[in-house]
């Protein structure tokens, strides 16, 4: 499968996110990553379901919603009312991981779990045919524009090989310092969707330059 790119809308321009959504719109972009948090899970506080009411409702591609917040299962129906394809919650996040897997899929929506950079691949092993996605940070989750952690890599393989060996149709996704260079190693070790932030939004051309993510 070719592989998709997922702009994160934390590194738009938020006093014209109408202007940003018209060029995503435009764009190759595959699906819009919107990064929720909470100041409790992480130390920042992004954007809530107000603000994202008005997202979704300008916004033509998939919506990829990444929960950086504690107890993400409160927020099911929410995210559900946006009409997201997919809701990401972390495995640090959540006791009860199975459970909250199921009711996510029982809201209709695809279920992805996210792993922080110091999270190993291997504690997925019992849920890794439950998801259809995991997200792979690939920097300490809270903040655009950081550097990627080059061990990101090695755990994309490594969960390659758990996704091959198990036989779960999971998708790899990693998130943090995703530019050209990492962006391409990260597809060679096997991630099937980039999530770019400030590589593409502060980008003089940032229609351009998703699709040189695109074409990696
Ligand atoms: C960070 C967020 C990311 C962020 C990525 O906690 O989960 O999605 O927007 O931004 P860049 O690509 O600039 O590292
Ligand atoms: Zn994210």
């Amino acid at each position: 499968m070719n592989h998709l790119i997922a702009p994160s809308l934390l590194s738009a321009d938020f006093g014209h996110l109408a202007q940003d959504i018209e060029m995503i719109n435009r764009s190759e972009t595959d699906w819009l990553h919107l990064d929720i948090m909470d100041g409790v899970f992480v130390p920042n506080i992004s954007f809530g379901f107000p603000v994202l009411k008005y997202v979704a409702e300008l916004c033509q591609k998939p919506l990829d919603v990444h929960l950086m917040i504690v107890q993400p299962e409160k927020f099911i129906p929410e995210v559900k009312a946006l009409g997201a394809m997919m809701m990401n919650v972390h495995y640090e996040a959540c006791t009860h991981l199975h459970r909250v897997v199921g009711a996510i899929h029982d809201a209709g929506m695809k279920a992805g779990v996210t792993l922080n950079p110091s999270t190993p691949v291997c504690l997925l092993r019992d849920i890794i045919c439950d998801v259809d996605m995991v997200l792979l940070m690939s920097v300490n989750p809270g903040f655009g524009g950081q550097k990627f952690i080059e061990h990101t890599i090695d755990k994309v393989r490594e969960l390659r090989q758990l996704i091959e060996e198990s036989g779960s149709k999971a998708l790899i996704q990693v998130d943090g310092g995703v530019n050209l260079d990492t962006g391409r190693r990260l597809v060679e070790a096997g991630a099937d969707v980039l999530v770019a932030g400030n590589s593409v939004f502060k980008a003089p051309d940032p229609v351009a330059m998703i699709h040189e993510l695109k074409s990696l």
